[in-house]
Order: structure tokens, then C-alpha cells, then sequence
């Protein structure tokens, strides 16, 4: 049982239509009468085409929207099929996801990234800085390494620290419905709090309405960023409340 300020973050990453907003009538009830609630920062990050419609829908709600990623451009330009963070912002978006494994595998760098929190911290989002190392990392035990490295580069002088949360995700953990044993997370998340001082530190990867009671005994998290599970709202809730049981 814990009596922390924890976050829950649902990465749709690529999923659902108008229809599936519906969705959330479910959890908007469950949060105006869950005793705890006022404990918790709820943030849905759906697909940029959702991002207005659900922001309509939560309005009066306690849930908050953000996007997945966004443009390293605070200007408008000649860059086909992106958004930047301005467009974000003007459509009802307070955070923003960045640095997330399965950008980085499609060629965001570390410089990129620090770009991206840049702009998007001027432009007054929320940022969701995701770090991790893969299984190969893992196994050559240069996580620290990795961690530091991207820690670094990524946050360099990025001055609006306090706008910025870390989600750890191992990429080993995504969607693979393993997860660190609880030792090595409290001592990941140990290292990047004494790396990053006053940041707060998500864990992120398989999280679910079962390995929770697992988790949320590890006493230095101050939440998680959920994928798959979030798209259905019974397991949400029910990641949420145990928590807190
Ligand atoms: P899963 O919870 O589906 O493993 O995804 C984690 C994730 O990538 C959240 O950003």
C-alpha cells in the first residue's frame, strides 16, 4: 500500500478510432469516486489524431493529454507528416512523450532528442523523457553506461528540469510481458535519481493488473507508463487501484 503521488501513463502509441473514446467514460467515473485519486496524475497519450477529440472528452475530468512525440521545430515549416510542439499545445496537449525506444529504433538520436525536449519544454509541454537499454546492453551489463549516456545527452542544457519526468523502459521489457526483477529496478531508478537530481522516475514496460502488486512495492518509482495494457480500461483501473490497496 502506498500513500504517494504516482503517475499513470497510457501510451496508446498506434490505436484507436473516435469510437474507442468511449473507453473512457469508464475510467472518468471510477476517478471521481476512487478515494486516492487526488494522489494521482493521470495522463492519456493517444494517437495525434485523437489528441482534440479526447481532450473534449476529459474536460472537467481529472485526466490530462499528451502526445507520443512531436517536431524538433518550434516554427511551422516544409516538413510533411510532422507536428511540432506548438501544434500540440494549441489542440490540448500538456505533455509529450519523447525518446521512446521505438523512435530511437527508427533513428531518433540522443542530439535529436535534446532538441525535442528543448522545444517542446519552451513551448510549455510536459515532458515524458524515455530512457532504456536493450537485451544485448543488458547482457554486456553496460546499462549504467547506456542510461548515463542518454541521461546526459539528452537532458544537456535543458533548463526547465522541473517540467521533465523519466519513464525508465527497458526495451527488453516492451510488450514482452517480462519485467526487471525487483532489486535491479529499485538500483536502476536509484542511479538515474542520483544522476538527475529532484526528477521523478516512471517505470515503464509489461506493466499490468498482475506484476502491479510486484511493483509497486519498489519504493523509489513514482509511477509507470503503461502501453498495451491501457487501451482497455478495466485493466487500467484496476493497475491504479491496486496500486494503492
Ligand atoms: P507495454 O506496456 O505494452 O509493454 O509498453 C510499454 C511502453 O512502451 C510504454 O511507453
Amino acid at each position: 500500500m502506498t500513500n504517494k503521488y504516482m503517475y499513470f501513463i497510457a501510451n496508446w502509441k498506434m490505436f484507436g478510432g473516435l469510437s474507442t473514446l468511449n473507453s473512457l467514460t469508464k475510467v472518468i467515473k471510477f476517478l471521481k469516486i476512487f478515494k486516492k485519486s487526488k494522489n494521482t496524475k493521470i495522463i492519456y497519450c493517444p494517437p495525434n489524431t485523437l489528441i482534440h477529440p479526447m481532450f473534449k472528452k476529459i474536460m472537467n475530468s481529472k485526466i490530462q493529454v499528451g502526445a507520443q512525440n512531436c517536431h524538433e521545430s518550434l516554427t511551422y515549416g516544409a516538413s510533411t507528416g510532422s507536428i511540432n510542439s506548438t501544434m500540440l499545445k494549441n489542440v490540448g496537449a500538456k505533455y509529450v512523450i519523447l525518446g521512446h525506444s521505438e523512435n530511437r529504433e527508427s533513428g531518433e538520436t540522443d542530439k535529436l532528442i535534446n532538441t525535442k525536449i528543448k522545444a517542446a519544454t519552451k513551448s510549455g509541454l510536459k515532458v515524458i523523457f524515455c530512457i532504456g537499454e536493450t537485451l544485448g546492453q543488458k547482457r554486456k551489463k553496460i546499462t549504467n553506461k547506456i542510461l548515463l549516456k542518454q541521461i546526459t545527452l539528452g537532458l544537456q542544457k535543458v533548463k526547465r528540469r522541473k517540467n521533465i519526468v523519466i519513464a525508465y523502459e527497458p526495451v527488453w521489457s516492451i510488450g514482452t510481458g517480462v519485467i526487471p526483477k525487483s532489486d535491479d529496478l529499485f538500483k536502476t531508478i536509484n542511479f538515474i535519481k542520483k544522476k538527475v537530481k529532484n526528477i521523478k522516475v516512471l517505470y515503464g514496460g509489461s506493466v499490468n493488473p498482475k506484476n502491479i502488486n510486484e511493483l509497486k512495492l519498489i519504493k523509489n518509482i513514482d509511477g509507470f507508463l503503461i502501453g498495451g495494457a491501457s487501451q482497455d480500461p478495466k485493466k487500467f483501473i484496476d493497475i491504479i487501484k491496486k496500486t494503492y490497496n
